[in-house]
């Protein structure tokens, strides 16, 4: 059978919608209960359980779902001692009608769960259970899910992915997969949004974002001593690229309450203050890192700073008229959590100003455009975030309003592309130096940066700008 895009959807369904679903599915179609471990759980009695959906024609064709267990499982008992056993998710029920084989579909289901969960959930560990007769199914779990700790049990086989680098692993491979069958196959199959689900079913207690509270992955990545003069360049640069573009910002008050979320030491938000229309508004700063808050309280004390994170500002409700965001996006794992927190803080038709740059648009010698591709792979932040925002955002309640896009590179003789700003080969090449600093790419990509600096072919990235506002 073909696929035809306009017939597929794809849905989050609650116990109930699940069970009905569930109940037909099996009426009609041979049912392979994948991953079940019988005597553990009784996965549709489970009124806890998330379950992702594939529906063709109204008919659902495959599904895989997420339970969640606690220490007094059967599981909980025998893995781990109770004080760290955290939050455990275990995924299983994967299912697929026979129409549907081979196409991967079920497939774009595990990747999509994966990821989603571990961006809006972010469990302690999660588990596959597998029952003897479908032993032979560990190899398709560990394609999705990474090659994870494999423990043999009576009652089965247990992968298990216990917190830190190996769920970090699991869903860097999930993400890495959705991506790939997003841009082939399933390009035009719109992914429901977790975080709208849960909040529609009075889940949003399963929420990570007061978990995430302490994460930064800016700050963890970098040396700030030799990161900051940097920065600061850097922030005279951009501001002079969008100094133009706010003056085109349609929507935008003559007054109000500013604030810029993930302001570093405070440079670009001083100079944003400074701009003409912003002068009559009352500007404030968020920043993530304490070392970072407190120098942009020394050096711009004008400005009202607080220290606190993206995911959870604790700044008070339908305040703000105007958000910024500068070069934040590409540093966060659960983005859907920040923007949901970004409607909050915004007055109805309040603005969102978000720039990023975005790497799925860096064109040029294709040594340096794998390596760049292979350091988006790693990176658990998300540096093509920006393609995927506007959908997200819209999905929490705030419209697309305008977006511009400023082209900035090194032009070449072969006078392929029109850039917005030109760069000297060197300037601009040092914009990717980050992907040097990862030791899995490093090597790859400095041998890249020599042969891209010996050619003679153009290369550019997409500095983007979307304005959104809330509805
Ligand atoms: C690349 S810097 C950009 C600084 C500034 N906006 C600019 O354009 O010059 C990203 C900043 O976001 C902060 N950040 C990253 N994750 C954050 C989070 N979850 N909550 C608050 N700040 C965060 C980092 O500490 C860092 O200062």
């Amino acid at each position: 059978m073909k696929i035809e895009p306009s017939k597929l959807t794809i849905k989050w369904m609650n116990y109930h919608e699940y069970k009905e679903q569930i109940q037909s599915f099996r009426q009609s179609i041979y049912v392979e209960e994948q991953g079940v471990a019988e005597g553990f759980v009784n996965p549709e009695e489970d009124s806890e359980a998330l379950h992702l959906g594939a529906f063709y024609d109204g008919e659902l064709v495959s599904s895989i779902s997420a339970f969640f267990l606690d220490k007094k499982s059967p599981i909980g008992q025998q893995y781990g001692s109770a004080s760290e056993w955290g939050r455990a998710v275990r995924y299983g029920m994967r299912m697929e009608a026979p129409s549907i084989r081979g196409k991967n579909l079920n497939g774009l289901l595990c990747a999509y769960l994966g990821k989603t969960i571990y961006e809006i959930i972010r469990p302690d560990r999660t588990f596959v259970l597998l029952i003897p007769q479908h032993q032979h199914l560990a190899k398709f779990y560990m394609n999705y899910w990474g090659k994870q700790f494999y423990k043999s049990m009576s009652e089965g086989d247990l992968l298990v992915c216990d917190g830190g680098e190996a769920l970090l692993n699991q869903y860097l491979i999930c993400r890495r997969t959705l991506y790939t069958l997003t841009r082939r196959t399933y390009s035009d199959v719109e992914l429901p949004s977790l975080l709208t689900f849960l909040r529609e079913n009075h889940r949003h207690d399963l929420v990570a974002a007061k978990k995430l509270a302490e994460e930064n992955l800016y700050v963890a990545g970098v040396d700030l001593e030799s990161e900051l003069p940097r920065l600061s360049q850097q922030a005279a640069a951009l501001f002079s690229l969008q100094s133009p573009i706010y003056d085109s910002v349609q929507k935008l008050p003559n007054s109000g309450r500013l604030l810029d979320i993930g302001s570093g030491a405070g440079v670009y938000l001083n100079l944003l203050s400074t701009h003409d229309k912003f002068k009559s508004f009352s500007i404030e700063g968020l920043e993530g890192s304490t070392e970072l808050y407190l120098q942009a309280q020394k050096s711009f004390p004008a400005i009202g700073w607080h220290n606190g994170s993206a995911y959870q500002t604790h700044l008070e409700s339908n305040y703000y008229d105007v958000l910024h965001c500068g070069f934040l996006f590409i540093h966060l794992t659960s983005p859907e959590l920040a923007i949901e927190e970004m409607a909050r803080l915004l007055k109805k038709q309040g603005l969102l100003y978000v720039v990023d740059v975005n790497d799925a648009t860096f064109k040029g010698p294709k040594a340096l455009s794998n390596v760049i591709k292979a350091h988006c792979d790693l990176y658990q932040g998300d540096r093509q975030i920006m393609t995927l925002l506007p959908e997200m955002a819209r999905q929490n309640g705030l419209k697309l309003e305008q977006d511009f896009s400023v082209r900035v590179g090194v032009q070449s003789g072969d006078g392929v592309r029109e850039l917005d700003v030109a760069l000297n080969k060197e300037s601009f090449l040092s914009m990717f130096d980050f992907v040097g600093q990862r030791e899995e790419v490093s090597k790859d990509y400095w041998l890249a940066k020599q042969d891209a600096m010996a050619s003679s072919l153009s290369m550019s990235i997409n500095i983007q700008t979307f304005v959104f506002a809330n509805r």
